[in-house]
């Protein structure tokens, strides 16, 4: 056996992704709302004796090395790395790299180096000297919030960086290029920081992804550059400072999320350990997966201008759908957080004890600016939050804000919900109405379904005894599905019990695609066998009238098409064609 196979078979995939996500059991196969994309019905899927994953709202699955390399964002090599580690496999060579993972890493290597350089200037070398002042007298930052952030500073001087990384550190200019450190200028390598104040940006596990740069000369505009996008920096994904605060977060289960870096960095220095910055206004989504994974609280710290407040209101709708408790750090008297912890790091770290539940915020925020005494006041105040409260998830927790909502501007709850439902209902996020949208006929959806009914029911004997019984033919038009439930019969007709190790040895390898999808399709919960078992007869039974539909359609079309009459072609057509009728009409009874 290969170290890959022997790893995997190591590796309990269920235990392993539990690490991860909370999985709950539903009958053969595990459940949860899933890591990789934003849903409210769970839709991932783990099976304990496939040893994969799958999930059906975005589509993605595999093992417990794609898990990881999804889960974390790493290479096969590195996910093999870590996983052979924790199942005590060792790995007989360096195993292979790909070209993707050996770029990936020699721009990691790269940034690492940057970083050491940038931190050099700013606190050893002379080049660095007014950034460091400016960052001590002016912003107040201490050495060694300066350290723990790594904060550096790049040189006026056009290539400083580009000029160490090539002869000390000997690397070529393309590797420069590619990491996003440095670009071509008419034939000379230029630095893509000059003159500014550095900030790395590191991911969870520490790699340094890219950086920002801050101006030091006010003139210059824009005031913040970020690394462009290169094969490891994405906009959007990462937060400033969550390196160095997941183990407070963690610790604290709250994140605080702030716009900039000095909000984070002077919040630290007073002991606000668990703050992250986005850099920029609203939360996407891929940060709101990511900070989940951290904590089930956030609280926003955002700037007091209007576009900080209305950041607050963009990032709710992410942060409702991942099932996150959000609340509302308000900054006394202040524009940010930076600027509230200079004035009164007291006050700030009250107000960050007590921070205000999002929906209250909102609320009182709006009552504060209108008027409720008017009918347009209140037609204001409704306007601004019904949509808000309306996507709340928790039923309790929505009424209890149209409740209050409905006080406040003195109207009843009913006015309220019926305003509510002038608001179109956000589309259901259910798996089968994701699936009608794909270019599958219904037809085939219903024999997936109907297909993952039988192997997913706990006691296949009965289901072939009632087959037996009531003589029904299982028919499907897919020839994967056909095959597989044939399979499935004469084996539960040979066995007493059935063992899906030992009825996996027996199908052929090319249906194991269609048996991995149908056996963990997520199905609707059942209060019993009985009920599942109903389901499975009442499914048989619909397939059997679409498909009897399906032929009467291409008979009557064929009869149609055929001029000739009295041929004796036409005539077996018109034989068939009363003959499936008739069968219509039973099976409709
Ligand atoms: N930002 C950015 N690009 C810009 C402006 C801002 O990426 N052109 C990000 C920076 O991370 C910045 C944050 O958005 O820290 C908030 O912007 P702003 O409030 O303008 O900056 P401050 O944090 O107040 O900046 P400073 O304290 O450095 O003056
Ligand atoms: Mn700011």
């Amino acid at each position: 056996m290969d170290q890959v196979a022997q790893v995997r078979e190591k590796t309990d995939l269920v235990s392993f992704i539990s690490e991860y996500v909370p999985l709950k059991k539903t009958g053969r196969n595990f459940k949860a709302p899933c890591p990789f994309h934003t849903e409210k019905t769970p839709s991932f899927v783990v099976s304990p004796e496939r040893q994969i994953w799958h999930c059906f709202g975005c589509q993605k699955g595999g093992d417990c090395f794609t898990f990881l390399m999804e889960y974390e964002n790493l290479e096969f090599p590195e996910a093999l790395r870590i996983l052979a580690k924790k199942v005590g496999v060792e790995l007989s060579q360096t195993p292979f790299q790909s070209g993707v993972s050996s770029k990936k890493e020699k721009i990691y290597i790269l940034n690492r180096q940057a970083m050491e350089f940038y931190h050099y200037v700013l606190t050893k070398h002379a080049a660095g000297k007014k950034a460091l002042e400016y960052l001590s007298k002016d912003r107040h930052i201490n050495p060694k919030v300066l350290e723990t952030f790594m904060v550096g500073f790049a040189p006026a001087n056009g290539n400083a960086l580009a000029s160490y990384l090539l002869t000390k550190k000997k690397h070529v200019k393309e590797d420069l290029i590619e990491a996003g450190l440095s670009f071509n200028k008419t034939g000379r390598i230029v630095d893509f920081f000059v003159n500014r104040i550095i900030f790395p940006l590191l991911d969870h596990r520490g790699n340094v992804e890219g950086f920002s740069g801050r101006v030091m000369d006010p003139k210059l505009q824009p005031k913040y550059v970020n690394t462009r996008e290169t094969l490891v920096y994405h906009k959007g994904k990462v937060f400033f400072g969550l390196n160095m605060a997941k183990d407070e977060i963690k610790k604290e289960e709250r994140a605080i999320i702030m716009e900039g870096e000095f909000d984070v960095m002077s919040s630290f220095q007073e002991g606000v350990g668990n703050a992250v910055a986005v850099k920029g206004t609203a939360l996407t989504e891929a940060q709101v997966n990511l900070i989940a994974r951290f904590c089930p609280k956030v609280s926003l710290c955002f700037d007091t201008d209007s576009a900080g407040q209305e950041a607050i209101v963009r990032s709710l709708l992410a942060i409702e759908k991942k099932g996150l408790l959000c609340s509302v750090v308000v900054c006394p008297n202040a524009k940010d957080p930076d600027e509230a912890v200079q004035k009164d790091s007291f006050a700030f770290k009250q107000a960050v004890k007590h921070s205000i539940p999002v929906y209250d915020f909102l609320l009182e925020k709006v009552l504060s600016e209108v008027s409720v005494k008017s009918a347009e006041g209140k037609k204001r105040a409704s306007d601004d939050l019904l949509p808000i409260f309306n996507n709340i998830e928790n039923e309790v927790v929505k009424e209890h804000y149209l409740k209050k909502l409905a006080q406040e501007i003195d109207t009843t709850y009913e006015s309220v919900v019926k305003q509510t439902q002038h608001f179109a209902k956000q589309a259901k996020e259910d798996v089968f109405i994701k699936r009608a949208k794909d270019a599958r006929s219904r037809k085939e959806i219903i024999e997936e379904y109907l297909l993952s009914l039988l192997l997913q029911y706990k006691i296949p004997q009965q289901i072939v005894e009632k087959i037996q019984k009531d003589n029904i033919l299982f028919s499907f038009s897919v020839p994967s599905y056909q095959k597989i439930a044939e399979h499935f019969f004469s084996y539960t007709k040979a066995h007493s019990t059935i063992d899906m190790q030992v009825f996996l040895k027996g199908l052929p390898s090319e249906l194991f695609d269609s048996f991995d999808r149908c056996y963990l399709l997520p199905l609707p919960l059942f209060i019993d066998d009985k009920a599942h078992l109903e389901e499975i007869l009442k499914i048989e039974k619909e397939l059997y009238l679409v498909s009897l539909r399906e032929n009467l359609k291409k008979i009557s079309d064929q009869l149609k098409k055929n001029e000739k009459e009295e041929t004796e072609e036409f005539l077996a057509l018109q034989q068939e064609f009363s003959r499936l009728t008739s069968l219509l009409s039973d099976a409709q009874k």
